[in-house]
């Protein structure tokens, strides 16, 4: 992909993610109207998680027909039709990250989009509408906030600001409570903020040091991945393996802060 094609492509997706915020941002102020259906324990989906994604699956197959999708509502599908072709391009979308913040009225939730290609996070954006942030990354430029750069934190030590941390029943407690207990003892502290993407943008704007997250789906976090590498962080090698397909655990933050939040991570 030449600099002009990933241009194009960099453009198209932040009028579309703006687009997309408005639309989650309608459902959201009726969301008392919405039907919620469980996908397993503590995960929520509804309509306008669905409406959204389609909005954005469809206005990418029709700029860029070529291009591979894999969405968090469709994802097993979208899986087996980029592997089956080989695709080069792989729109990567979380149509609506912190769902059950979303569905229960608290205002921090995004929409995550990233472009892969060959294996390489090219583009990754991230919007927040209620607070109309837009946090945006190309590959090797740089990253921005509402168009102006931003950058990781100035942290030597886990007690120089606060840790994200994320958790989900697809995992055992114990993995995320071996972290906190570690962190804390060395005088860290965390939040949780229930949408990892968000989290993530926030690592990248300096706002927190770092993040942790035992499992989580490469929709919730490619894009935030670019945003922190482009702001000068570390990010652990998140696609290894089978990454994109199944998911991985995430440990991110200012490069200072690895050796010792990697030492909090239980061993696998
Ligand atoms: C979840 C959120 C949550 C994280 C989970 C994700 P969803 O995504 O990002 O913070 O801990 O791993 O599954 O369901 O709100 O899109
Ligand atoms: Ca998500
Ligand atoms: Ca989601």
């Amino acid at each position: 992909m030449n600099s002009n094609e990933r241009q194009a492509r960099f453009d198209f997706a932040k009028s579309l993610i703006l687009k997309a915020g408005s639309l989650a941002h309608d459902y959201f102020e009726r969301r008392e109207a919405l039907t919620i259906e469980h996908k397993g324990l503590q995960d929520v989906v509804s309509i306008a998680d669905k409406a959204v994604e389609q909005l954005i699956r469809d206005e990418l197959a029709t700029a860029f027909s070529k291009d591979g999708f894999l969405g968090e509502e469709d994802a097993e599908r979208d899986i087996a039709n980029f592997s089956a072709n080989a695709t080069s391009h792989i729109w990567v979308v979380d149509p609506i990250d912190g769902t059950a913040l979303f569905l229960n009225g608290i205002p921090s939730w995004c929409i995550s989009i990233a472009l892969l290609v060959d294996g390489e996070i090219q583009l990754g954006l991230i919007y927040d509408p209620c607070n109309n942030e837009l946090f945006a990354a190309q590959k090797g430029l740089g990253a921005l906030l509402n168009d102006k750069p931003i950058s990781i934190a100035d942290a030597q030590s886990v007690k120089d600001g606060m840790i994200g941390v994320g958790f989900s029943h697809r995992v055992k407690p114990n993995t995320c409570l071996h972290f906190l207990e570690h962190l804390l003892n060395d005088g860290g502290m965390y939040v949780r903020s229930g949408s990892g993407a968000l989290s993530l943008a926030y690592v990248a704007a300096g706002r927190l040091i770092g993040y942790y997250e035992p499992h989580i789906n490469a929709w919730d976090c490619l894009a935030g991945i670019l945003l922190i590498e482009e702001a000068g962080g570390w990010v652990d090698d998140f696609l290894s393996g089978n990454g994109l397909a199944q998911g991985n655990p995430i440990l991110c933050g200012a490069k200072p802060l690895k050796p010792v939040m990697s030492d909090y991570c239980l061993p696998e």
